[in-house]
């Protein structure tokens, strides 16, 4: 099996990790990623209030007793939820990694590292993986231009990205955007990387908190399904291609404001009608290019073997009959 540094330090048996994911991250997911011998993120602010939060992770403590982070996300808020709070219930509730996003790490660097919390900080530059590694996080997750959710506004595919990145960060590093199989794993490693994260490959798993619906329509999407809206206000944010999609790019590319779209990409709404009802048409939802190599909705065990088996199997087979 593939063992790189990354599964060393973060205390896993595979160099595969499960992102944070909105609505997604639960206890049911994350626990069957821990089991598999990955690492899974519950997603803080899935959870309405830091209590919330103890309580799933004391959930999916139930479920294994293997080990598991917690993703926390700060993204451009009207109204920011407590993010201080939640911070402190993952110190407090002792998980032993967190996974952070969409912001610079400084301001909770120390009360993580000081209650003995491991930083594994998502980024989608090399700059700002460069300076999360100077301010002492203890791994770096570079997203490419391919995934789901915020790609960033640099557009630099994984291709470029990681290898650039590799060049320039000491720590554990994995890949991220686009991965999901073992030739992307052996790709990233090729390319510099430590290991893989995925989410939009994970979506698509029997464990997966979702409608079935979204799971089929991710199994028939190709690579080309995918939008990217809020590019005019530069927080582009990768989603599913579909009729509420299209209608909020074509709304932002005349012109419109954030006022104009609104209601249709109200987080709420995605969840509830999307996620939760079915209905792939009636609302926002996140998913990556890597939708074009979904064919199937195995069980978590069932994808995670198939990753490490896979990429086991591509190394010593197939790439070392080439070697000369
Ligand atoms: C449904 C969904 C929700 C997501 N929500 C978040 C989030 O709340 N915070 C975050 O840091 N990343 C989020 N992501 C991004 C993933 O953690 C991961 O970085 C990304 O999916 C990797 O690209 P891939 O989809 O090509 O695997 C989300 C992804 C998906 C598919």
């Amino acid at each position: 099996m593939v063992r790189t540094r990354f599964c060393d330090v973060f205390g896993v048996d595979h160099p595969i990790v499960q992102g944070g994911m909105q609505w997604v991250g639960k206890a049911e997911l994350v626990s069957a990623v821990a089991n598999a011998g990955a690492l899974g993120f519950l997603t803080a602010l899935t959870q309405p209030t830091p209590e919330d939060l103890a309580k799933e992770i004391a959930r999916c403590r139930e479920m294994t007793d293997k080990p598991f982070g917690v993703n926390l996300t700060i993204l451009p808020s009207i109204n920011p939820p407590p993010y201080a709070e939640y911070r402190d219930v993952i110190v407090e509730s002792g998980v032993p990694v967190v996974e952070t996003a969409g912001f610079n790490p400084a301001e909770h660097l120390p009360t993580f590292q000081g209650g003995g919390v491991k930083v594994l900080h998502k980024c989608t530059s090399v700059r700002h993986a460069v300076k999360a590694q100077d301010l002492g996080v203890d791994g770096i997750s570079i997203d490419g231009f391919e995934c789901a959710g915020h790609p960033g506004e640099d557009d630099i595919p994984g291709l470029v990205l990681i290898p650039a990145a590799a060049d320039r960060i000491s720590i554990p590093m994995v890949a991220s955007g686009g991965f999901g199989d073992a030739r992307g794993l052996v790709a990233a490693l090729a390319l510099g990387a430590d290991g893989i994260n995925m989410g939009t490959r994970f979506v698509a798993t029997q464990e997966a908190p979702v409608h079935e619906n979204v799971k089929l329509a991710m199994v028939e999407a190709s690579e080309r399904d995918t939008e990217l809206i809020f590019r005019p206000l530069r927080n582009t944010a990768r989603v599913a291609s579909n009729t509420v999609s299209r209608e909020v790019v074509s709304i932002l590319d005349g012109g419109g404001e954030f006022e104009d779209v609104r209601e249709l990409v109200a987080g709420n709404r995605g969840r509830t009608r999307v996620l939760e009802e079915g209905d792939t048409d009636g609302g926002i939802w996140s998913a990556g290019l890597v939708q074009g190599l979904i064919q199937d909705v195995p069980t978590v065990a069932e994808l995670v073997s198939r990753i490490a088996g896979g990429a086991d199997e591509l190394i010593n087979r197939r790439l070392a009959g080439l070697a000369g």
